[in-house]
């Protein structure tokens, strides 16, 4: 049994021993993911930068978010905000509208805080401690070990859901892997595989192994390099590990969205700064109580606004998020002439602006819905 005296104490859980010795050398690891990840390692453009700033980017927009989707938002945010300096200047409406689409919204105002007190707290050079990092809104333990690793070439283990995976295989975990037992033992493993010599390489290293070869549901074990280490492949767990947790019904929330047009303007508002989807616009939107149909579900709203047009019905769209799912029904309401009412909370946007929004997701996707309609009409 392998062992390295330098590496931290293994955790105790309840007063229960835990084994501190690996059942291989960590430098075996190491050795094998820096090998395979030179010939195999993905040509991404965080990859081409040691710059802290882009790297903290790219980390925070790979947080619950696909490599395939982040490279065009990461290259378009570093056009538009090529410095921390920059970005700390940066209205957060500008930020926003540049993270529309990406989801999770309260990275990109997190992103900003952090910038801005970088900015007013030090000298503007971007941290390089573990602790400042973790002391920055939207950094966890995680993110910091990745940027500490990856800009600084400094060893901190990193455990994001790639890598939780791995380890989980590794070791063959066989509890539940949320459970705070379980992130002791993963971030002990963490600690104790992340090497001093190379720890950037290491770091790209074990993220590229999950997101590509230790997949979630067809782990790749023949082209794994650490396929002879693997417990879970030694038990035949590699397809039923990390263990699930049982599905959560996940509640159905019904709301209409309401198209008011003007000729060709349409009415938008955007949501408070803080919160779900902060910062972001809509269309006006009314709950719709279980079994209404959206049409008198909406009557009330329109009394108010003193809207006397007839509402059409133009279709429903769906939309997940992570604590729930919307049905949201897409109803238009077309004011005649040109002439938009004053007095309504919202702005009036032309049709053809709209798309340019920071319409957060169901409801660019009830935009296009509109139009499609509109033009099948035309
Ligand atoms: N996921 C999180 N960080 C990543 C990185 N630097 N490269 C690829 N995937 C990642």
């Amino acid at each position: 049994m392998a062992r390295d005296t330098t590496k931290p104490a293994a955790p105790t859980s309840g007063g229960e021993a835990f084994s501190s010795s690996l059942p291989f050398a960590p430098e075996d690891v190491s050795r094998r993911l820096l090998f395979w990840y030179g010939e195999r390692g993905r040509d991404l453009p965080w990859r081409r930068t040691r710059d802290p700033y882009r790297i903290w980017l790219s980390e925070i927009m790979l947080q619950q978010t696909t490599v395939a989707a982040v490279v065009p938002y990461y290259e378009r945010f570093l056009q538009h905000f090529p410095s921390l300096q920059i970005l700390a200047e940066a209205s957060l409406d500008d930020v926003i509208q540049l993270w529309a689409g990406l989801g999770y919204y309260s990275r990109a105002r997190n992103l900003h805080q952090a910038a801005r007190q970088i900015v007013r707290d030090g000298d503007g050079s971007f941290p390089d401690q573990l602790e400042d990092l973790m002391a920055l809104p939207g950094i966890g333990r995680s993110t910091a070990g990745a940027i500490m690793s990856i800009a600084y070439d400094r060893p901190a283990p990193i455990l994001d859901g790639n890598v939780r995976r791995v380890l989980i295989r590794l070791f063959a975990w066989q509890e539940d892997p949320r459970s705070s037992r379980a992130e002791k033992h993963l971030w002990y493993w963490a600690e104790r595989l992340t090497p001093d010599a190379q720890p950037h390489g290491y770091a790209q290293a074990i993220m590229d192994l999950g997101a590509t070869v230790c997949l979630p549901r067809n782990p790749d074990c023949r082209r794994c390099p650490l396929s002879d280490l693997c417990r879970a492949r030694q038990l035949g767990l590699s397809a039923a590990l990390p263990v699930k947790r049982p599905k959560k019904t996940v509640p159905v929330r019904c709301q209409a969205a309401v198209l008011v047009s003007a000729g060709d303007k349409l009415l938008v508002m955007q949501r408070p700064p803080a919160g779900l989807l902060g910062g972001l616009w809509e269309f006006p939107v009314v709950d719709v109580p279980d079994e209404q149909p959206p049409e008198q579900a909406l009557l009330p709203w329109l009394e108010q606004a003193r809207f006397q047009q007839k509402v059409e019905f133009v279709g429903e769209i769906r939309h997940i998020y992570s604590h729930f799912r919307l049905k949201l029904a897409v109803c238009a309401v077309s004011l005649t002439g040109d002439n938009t009412p004053d007095g309504l909370p919202g702005e009036w946007c032309s049709a053809e602006d709209a798309p340019a929004l920071p319409l957060h997701g169901a409801h660019l996707k009830a935009l296009h819905l509109y139009r499609q309609r509109q033009h099948a009409d035309d």
